[in-house]
């Protein structure tokens, strides 16, 4: 797998922790020349630029709200002209809704307008937007461009208690669909990860009663009896990316360690 990145620039959104942070160290490690690494957080993205550089390639730490829409222009004109143009765009920062707010109820019948909002803004609105400023870039790139966005098995299938969050990410599969139409050859794919051992996953798991117990429930239905390492969504992320991909455009990758293969729980 090392090296099938070669040459490529790749801008990140939400690269300061998590699974954006093991993507942008993959890329360098797969041979990207160069990694834009974008989180609000501008301590944590600094120290993602630093491990990008340890893996060998060029970094640059780009602080951005993507909630604000002048903030996202700016990362990417940044990101492109940094680096003499862009040929990946890893839209991958997320927000739960759990994370959003202090009370434990934040179902369809109880979460408030604002933290749908912020979910809404974060999760697919500004998936889109950072498409369409990367879009000129992304054409004119010669090395094969991709487009990948972080969805979710949540966008797939119902989850308990975080109704913005999967409405938004069955958002990003179908935006994953239309983008790979209107901007091919570029192409434009999604991952969907079930449980990932991130701080995204370890808010969410602190938001019931019972956190073991929460843990236990969403890996039980699993084939593979663990949570997800942030590093194996990142080789999924980084061969959508590549030109071993070549063939595959406008599809959703799940990788949920079997949960969704099945309707049953391990006894
Ligand atoms: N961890 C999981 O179990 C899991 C499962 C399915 C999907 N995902 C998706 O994968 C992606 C990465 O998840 P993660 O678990 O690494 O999350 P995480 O919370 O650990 O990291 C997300 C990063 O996004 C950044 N971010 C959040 N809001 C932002 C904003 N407004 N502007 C800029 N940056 C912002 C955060 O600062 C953080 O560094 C997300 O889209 C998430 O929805 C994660």
């Amino acid at each position: 797998m090392v090296g099938s990145l070669e040459g490529k620039t790749v801008l990140i959104t939400g690269a300061g922790q998590g699974i954006g942070r093991a993507i942008a160290v993959e890329a360098a490690r797969q041979g990207a020349s160069a990694v834009a690494v974008s989180d609000r957080n501008g301590v944590t993205v600094t120290e993602t630029a630093e491990l990008v550089r340890g893996a060998g390639a060029k970094a640059e730490a780009i602080v951005c709200d993507l909630r604000v829409r002048d903030d996202i222009e700016e990362m990417v004109t940044r990101a492109a002209t940094r680096f003499d143009g862009l040929d990946v765009l890893v839209n991958n920062a997320g927000v739960i809704d759990s994370a959003l707010t202090t009370d434990r109820d934040h179902g369809v019948d109880s979460l408030s307008e604002e933290v749908w909002d912020t979910v809404y803004e974060v999760n697919l609105k500004a998936v889109w937007l950072t498409t369409r400023f990367a879009a000129p870039f992304l054409r004119r790139s010669p090395r094969g461009p991709a487009i990948v966005n972080a969805a979710s098995v949540s966008g797939l299938v119902g989850f308990p208690n975080c109704p913005a969050y999967g409405v938004t990410k069955a958002g990003v599969i179908h935006l994953t669909k239309v983008t790979a139409v209107d901007l091919a050859p570029v192409r434009c794919n999604c991952f969907c990860p079930g449980v990932i051992d991130t701080p995204l996953a370890q808010d969410f798991f602190a938001s019931a009663e019972d956190r073991a117990a929460m843990e236990r429930e969403l890996v039980a239905p699993q084939l593979v009896d663990r949570l997800g390492r942030p590093e194996e969504v990142a080789r999924l992320a980084c061969f959508l990316a590549s030109d071993s991909a070549a063939f595959i455009t406008g599809s959703a990758y799940v990788i949920d360690g079997g949960a969704l293969a099945w309707r049953g729980v391990k006894g």
